[in-house]
C-alpha cells in the first residue's frame, strides 16, 4: 500500500470528470525558442539582442496567450543540470517514509511543507506534494476580513533528508524568477505595454513552487491526479517528467488535449491574474492531470503570484470606452489567504472565483 492509503470513494470523480481511455495527444500547443532572449537578464535593455526578433518573439507568446493560454518554451536559459537536481532531491523525498515526509507535514498555520490530503473541487487528489515560498519568509495577509490589514509571515519548512535539498531548491527558484520576468516582458510587449509594465507587483511576490508527486494509482479511470482546474495566480511555469498525464481543455471544441512531454522544456500557462490584468485578452486555462496504474510521476510548478497587498483588476492601459472592465477590483492577499484556508475546511460552496468579481456583460 502506497502513502496515499487505500483507494476510496474520496478519489472518485463525477462520470462527467472521469478521463477518456486513449485522449489525443494533439501537436498544437505552441512550442516557443526563447534562444533570441535566454542568455540576457532582461530583454529589452540589451543592446546585443536583436529587436526585430524581440518583437517576433513577443507576437508568438501573444498569440499563444491568446488562443490557448498555454504554451511550452525551449532554450529558455534554464541550465539542465538545476532541473535535474531539483528532480532528484523531490524523488529521494517522496520515497521516504511516511512518517518522514510529515514531519515537514502542513497545516492550518504552517502553510508550506508536506501534504498528501489536498482536494480539487471538493474530490481528492491522487498526489503528494511539498509547497516552499519563493520569497521566505513570504508577506501575506493575516485574513481574510477585508478591514483587518494586519500581515503575517509564511514560512518555508525544509526536511533534514535528503540532504542539500533546501540549496538545491533555492538554486532552482532563482533562475525560474530569472524566467518567469523575461516570460512578463514578453507578455507586456505582446499587449503593447512597456516591458517592464508588471514588474511593480512582484515586490513582495507570493509565488510559490510545488513538488507534485503522482504515484501509480490502483483506478486510473476514476481518479485524478489533479482535477480541473485553473491556476488562480498571474503565469505557471511548469517542469513536468517524461511520463507525461497534464490535460489542457482546448477552447475550440473542449476535448481534453494531452500535453506532451518535451526535454527540457518549460510549459507556460495563463493564470485568472492574467486573465482579469488583460480584461480577458488573455484567458486562463482549464487543466487536469490524468495518473496511471504503473508509472509514478514528478512535475514541478512555479506559480507566479504578486504582493498580497496588490489590487488586482483590468490595467488601465487597456481600458477605454470601447473596452470597459470587465471585472471589479479585488485585493490578492485576501482571495489568496481564502484559498489556502479552504484546503483544511470541506466546502458545502463553490470557492472563492474571478467569476465572483465579473462585471456582467
Ligand atoms: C497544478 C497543476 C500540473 C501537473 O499543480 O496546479 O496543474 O502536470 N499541475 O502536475
Ligand atoms: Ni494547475
Amino acid at each position: 500500500m502506497g502513502d496515499l492509503g487505500e483507494f476510496d470513494s474520496s478519489f472518485i470523480q463525477a462520470l462527467e470528470h472521469r478521463p477518456k481511455p486513449n485522449a489525443s495527444e494533439a501537436q498544437g500547443i505552441p512550442l516557443i525558442d526563447l534562444s533570441p532572449i535566454s542568455y540576457h537578464e532582461d530583454v529589452e535593455t540589451n543592446s546585443e539582442t536583436d529587436p526585430a526578433s524581440i518583437g517576433e518573439l513577443a507576437k508568438q507568446v501573444g498569440s499563444a496567450c491568446r488562443n490557448w493560454g498555454f504554451f511550452q518554451v525551449i532554450n529558455h536559459g534554464v541550465p539542465l543540470d538545476r532541473r535535474q537536481r531539483i528532480e532528484a532531491v523531490a524523488r529521494e523525498f517522496f520515497a521516504q517514509s511516511l512518517e518522514e515526509k510529515r514531519k515537514v507535514r502542513r497545516d492550518e498555520v504552517k502553510i508550506m511543507g508536506y501534504y498528501d490530503k489536498e482536494h480539487t473541487k471538493n474530490v481528492r487528489d491522487w498526489k503528494e506534494v511539498f509547497d516552499f515560498g519563493v520569497e521566505d519568509p513570504t508577506l501575506v495577509a493575516a485574513s481574510p476580513d477585508p478591514d483587518d490589514d494586519r500581515v503575517a509571515y509564511w514560512n518555508n519548512q525544509w526536511p533534514e533528508y535528503p540532504p542539500m535539498f533546501r540549496e538545491t531548491c533555492e538554486e532552482y527558484t532563482r533562475d525560474v524568477v530569472k524566467l518567469v520576468m523575461k516570460l512578463m516582458e514578453l507578455i507586456a510587449l505582446s499587449l503593447g505595454l512597456p516591458a517592464k509594465r508588471f514588474h511593480e507587483y512582484f515586490k513582495d511576490q507570493t509565488s510559490t513552487i510545488r513538488l507534485n508527486y503522482y504515484p501509480p494509482c490502483p483506478s486510473p479511470d476514476l481518479a485524478l491526479g489533479v482535477g480541473r482546474h485553473r491556476d488562480n495566480g498571474v503565469l505557471t511555469v511548469l517542469a513536468q517528467d517524461e511520463i507525461g498525464g497534464l490535460q489542457v481543455k482546448r477552447r475550440t471544441d473542449g476535448e481534453w488535449i494531452g500535453v506532451k512531454p518535451t526535454p527540457d522544456a518549460f510549459i507556460i500557462n495563463v493564470g485568472d491574474i492574467m486573465q482579469v490584468w488583460t480584461n480577458e485578452a488573455y484567458r486562463s486555462a482549464e487543466h487536469r492531470v490524468v495518473v496511471n496504474s504503473v508509472k509514478e510521476r514528478l512535475s514541478i510548478p512555479f506559480f507566479l503570484n504578486p504582493a498580497h497587498y496588490t489590487e488586482v483588476k483590468p490595467v488601465e492601459d487597456l481600458i477605454d470606452e470601447e473596452h470597459p472592465p470587465k471585472y471589479r477590483p479585488y485585493i490578492w492577499g485576501k482571495f489568496q489567504v481564502i484559498r489556502k484556508r479552504s484546503n483544511f475546511i470541506k466546502l458545502n460552496v463553490n470557492n472563492i472565483q474571478i467569476d465572483d468579481f465579473r462585471i456582467a456583460d
